[in-house]
């Protein structure tokens, strides 16, 4: 499935119909914590975040509190055994159509047009306390992939069109991101540069991988159940102002 220089698929086919990363709080997915933000927002008060799942029985006391539901958001996972069948997966790379279309793993050399990707897409990123995106660096993306997280893109004609970002915690690899040009959106492109991700990592032993995101993002959504993620109960976001001396 996999090639030797990385890369999965290089479509490069006739034009079909094509017309034309978040920094989810997405560790406490499978952990299963409540976690707490407190965000100033003026001088004498403070607005308390926390984070927890629907199934949580603390939401009761949290509500008891006085806190309120102020959004959703959600995590899933994909998980496999050594026996599983990723060609459904695979067919998500393979069945591009689109002229010109090479999809592969992206390295240093690559970055600087990692960053214009992210930086055109950054005001697409759905903004909540839960699931919050801030545009990457050259630095940042380097640090990431010293630190061991690895990069798929799809290029059309050389140029960079989607991108996505996934980084190991312990056996779980979690997106950090993923994102498409808008010109590209909806022909499978993102679906087909998370399955590439998948495809290389499972090759390499990785049997766990994660995602999440904001409620309203329905897009990543989509992608994600496209290629297997299975959710988990919602996560709610509960938040209470009260004096910042408290
Ligand atoms: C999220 C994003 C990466 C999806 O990329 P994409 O290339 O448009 O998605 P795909 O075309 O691969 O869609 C894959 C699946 O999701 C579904 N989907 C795509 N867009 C959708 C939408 N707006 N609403 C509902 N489902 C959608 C499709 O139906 C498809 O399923 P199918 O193949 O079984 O029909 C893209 O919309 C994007 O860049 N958004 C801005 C950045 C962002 O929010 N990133 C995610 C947070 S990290």
């Amino acid at each position: 499935m996999e090639e030797s220089d990385g890369s999965l698929a290089r479509v490069d086919r006739p034009r079909s119909n094509l017309e034309g990363s978040c920094s989810y709080l997405a560790n406490r997915s499978c952990l299963g914590t409540l976690r707490k933000v407190t965000q100033p927002r003026d001088e004498s008060r403070v607005d308390d975040v926390v984070f927890v799942r629907e199934d949580d029985p603390r939401c009761a006391d949290l509500e008891g509190r006085g806190y309120a539901i102020t959004g959703y958001s959600w995590g899933a996972n994909l998980r496999f055994d050594d026996d599983s069948d990723l060609s459904p997966i695979q067919d998500r790379v393979e069945s591009m159509s689109i002229e010109g279309l090479i999809i592969r793993e992206l390295l240093g050399d690559d970055l600087v047009a990692v960053v214009v990707l992210e930086s055109a897409n950054a005001i697409d990123y759905p903004s909540s306390p839960a699931a919050r995106h801030g545009a990457p660096s050259v630095e940042s993306l380097t640090a990431q992939l010293d630190g061991g997280a690895r990069a798929w893109g799809a290029l059309v004609f050389g140029e960079l069109v989607a991108a996505t970002l996934v980084a190991p915690h312990d056996e779980r690899w979690n997106t950090e991101f993923t994102s498409v040009l808008p010109a590209f959106r909806g022909n499978g492109i993102g679906a087909a540069v998370k399955a590439a991700s998948i495809v290389a990592l499972y090759c390499a032993g990785v049997r766990w991988f994660s995602t999440g995101g904001a409620e309203t993002n329905s897009a990543s959504l989509g992608a994600n159940v496209a290629l297997g993620y299975v959710l988990e109960p919602r996560w709610r976001t509960y938040s209470r102002r009260s004096p910042a001396a408290e």
